[in-house]
């Protein structure tokens, strides 16, 4: 079966690269010609585990090119991976979409299947469906749309894409059905095909539940902190429910990422343009927003304002195990206190050639190990879980910090290790050990 998959981002790439796996011949489209050639290589141009190796691999099954019309032309299945970045009123931006369909409408020289994988709101496929109609070039043809919406997580999206919770497929058609299934004939999961509005709909409310649960576990955080609750010791209570769940309790400073923050804009904006209201969603939205500000906020008891003050940051990422920084808490937090005419010591192990390209460099000192960060620090604020960080011993923090007062977004530490060391740490949700008054 000849397989093009279009775009090369997180979803585009990683699709492509397990397809060839499992022995698919996968041409893999993307505009970025400097991408593509890193790729012809056999080099990733994404920092995803696990994703290097199998690239490697499977170089045999797998072409890279800027030529659309030649990796469409033939195809029997076309996956659509582009992005659909957010738009300023919140709705997902569909540009790039449409720019494929349009590919698509004019090269494609045989039967296939358009299977779109990008998140895109409810009823987009059926008017993805019209458009490539309306624009096809080849009349003789049959032009199927299909969803298969992804559910990987960045820096397990190897392992999400070939070991999934679950692969939905969106049609109400036999044949594109039967195609994806013989697709995914090697992948055991359970396969479950529904409606195309459906499809759509499994990946909003599936993201949007679980940005839910996070603001919501911020929230009780937030609560526990003032009556004098252990977050921790609460969400271990809770999570022993298989109804509610161990994962996704993890209280810190909000979610980030490619996927939630936009993903749940975009159902509260699709809710609106529909004279309808997501009032849960739209909470979610809200506490996210301003927990990512918590850490400063927990700082100003310690310094009135920041001028001058050296500030280590640990972390820029929005998660450990990727270098990507979309709606990363750091991106919000650093200009402020460079605002605040604070001095900052970043570090970050994979993210920081990222971040320097959208900060800058004033009155930033990017170091290569977490020592170097804390050097002279006046404070310390976590943003990122890095193992790394996890496997500090804390005992640094007062040996190097010129004031070792630790702010902690992501609950790295067990607070005993702070007991009788003398230094000051706060976390989300959790008493703050050895705090000054
Ligand atoms: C998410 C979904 O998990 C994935 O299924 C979907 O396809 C894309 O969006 P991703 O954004 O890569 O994946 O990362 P994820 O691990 O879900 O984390 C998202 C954000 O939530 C991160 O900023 C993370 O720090 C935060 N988070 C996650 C918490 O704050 N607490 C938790 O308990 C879990």
């Amino acid at each position: 079966m000849k397989i093009a998959v279009a775009g090369t981002g997180y979803v585009g790439l990683v699709t492509g690269v397990c397809l060839a796996s499992k022995g698919y011949r996968v041409t893999c489209v993307d505009v970025d010609e400097e991408k593509v050639k890193i790729m012809q290589e056999g080099v990733s141009p994404i920092y995803e585990p696990g994703l290097s190796e199998l690239m490697m691999e499977s170089m045999e099954n797998l072409t890279f090119t800027t030529d659309y019309a030649e990796a469409y032309k033939d195809a029997e299945v076309i996956f659509v991976g582009v992005g659909t970045p957010e738009k300023s009123d919140g709705s997902a931006n569909l540009t790039y979409v449409y720019q494929v369909a349009k590919q698509i409408a004019q090269s494609a020289d045989r039967d296939c299947v358009v299977v779109i994988k990008s998140t895109v709101p409810i009823g987009t496929n059926d008017k993805l469906e019209s458009y490539i109609h309306d624009k096809q070039k080849n009349k003789d043809i049959k032009i199927y749309i299909a969803s298969n919406p992804e559910f990987l997580a960045q820096g397990t999206a190897v392992r999400d894409t070939l070991h999934a919770s679950r692969i939905v497929i969106g049609t109400e058609e036999e044949y594109p059905k039967q195609v994806l299934l013989k697709v995914y004939e090697k992948f055991e999961a359970p396969k479950l095909t529904v409606g195309r509005r459906s499809a759509e709909m499994v990946k909003y409310a599936s993201n949007d539940f679980l940005a839910l649960k996070i603001s919501y576990v911020n929230e009780i955080a937030n609560l526990c902190e003032t009556v004098g609750a252990d977050v921790e010791e609460v969400t271990k209570g809770m999570g022993l429910d298989p109804r509610i769940g161990n994962r996704f309790l993890n209280a810190g400073i909000g979610y980030g990422g490619s996927c939630f923050p936009k993903d749940t804009k975009a159902l509260s904006w699709l809710a609106r343009f529909n004279d309808k209201e997501i009032r849960t969603v739209r909470a979610a939205i809200e506490v996210n927003e301003s927990q990512k500000f918590k850490l400063v906020k927990k700082a100003k008891k310690y310094y009135d304002d920041f001028l001058f003050l050296n500030i280590a940051i640990l972390g820029c990422t929005f998660k450990p195990g990727t270098d990507d920084l979309r709606e990363a808490p750091s991106l919000v937090n650093v200009p402020l206190l460079l605002e605040d005419g604070a001095h900052l010591r970043i570090w970050d192990p994979v993210g920081m050639e990222n971040f320097r390209k959208r900060i800058g460099e004033k009155n930033i000192c990017y170091c290569n190990t977490i020592e170097e960060a804390l050097e002279d620090a006046d404070l310390c604020l976590i943003f990122t879980e890095w193992d790394e960080v996890k496997k500090l011993d804390v005992r640094k923090y007062k040996e190097l910090m010129k004031r070792p007062i630790v702010l902690d977004g992501r609950n790295c530490y067990p607070l005993e290790r702070f007991e009788n060391t003398g230094i000051t740490y706060g976390s989300v949700g959790r008493r703050t050990v050895n705090d000054i008054n």
